[in-house]
């Protein structure tokens, strides 16, 4: 496995559409996720999408705990043990108009978080990478972050659904000035 060089805002694949796979097992897919784990890993992130490491295909990974109420607990980007899910070919559809807000961060914008607008419960499905169909119900973090790597397979960032276009910065002054006074507005 190799780490990957991640792909930073300003690059222009983080603003196309990633292709669709079409055979699967593909043994290139799967060198590929085993990188994108290793590389995620490294970083520290909860998740990443292929286009983030310069492949232009629909290919996402995450790690969540297993227990939504873990979420609270467990510092998701300090826990190694949480099993990586990959998804290629991911489609999704919320379930509820419910929507939250809260902070969120990506590999590609380093340094920054924002506080982000997303649906509270989801439904996700995908090909795993025998190209057989993963179909899950996520809500919380879980569904928030199947949203975030969603996006960026559609060439969205999370910096295009800010809640509050004031509530976006660099980490330590949002913890500063914002968490302590707007948290989740
Ligand atoms: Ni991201």
């Amino acid at each position: 496995m190799s780490i990957l060089k991640i792909a930073k805002l300003g690059h222009p694949i983080l603003h196309s559409k990633a292709e669709v796979i079409k055979n699967l097992p593909d043994l290139e897919i799967e060198k590929l996720i085993n990188d994108m784990s290793e590389t995620m890993l490294d970083a520290n992130g909860i998740g990443l999408a292929a286009p983030q490491v310069h492949v232009n295909k629909q290919v996402m990974i995450f790690r969540v705990p297993k227990e939504a109420d873990e979420t609270e607990k467990v510092d998701v980007t300090k826990d190694d043990n949480i099993e990586i899910t990959a998804l290629i070919n991911p489609k999704i559809k919320n379930i509820s108009d419910d929507t939250a807000n809260d902070w969120e961060g990506c590999l590609s914008i380093p340094n920054m978080s924002g506080l982000v607008k997303r649906f509270t419960k989801i439904e996700y499905e995908g090909l795993d990478t025998n190209g057989n169909t993963i179909k899950k119900y996520a809500e919380g973090l879980h569904a928030r972050v199947v949203q975030h790597e969603y996006d960026h397979l559609m060439g969205i960032l999370y910096i295009n659904r800010l809640a509050d276009i004031r509530a976006f910065g660099f980490t330590n002054e949002i913890e500063n000035y914002w968490k302590k006074n707007n948290e989740k507005k």
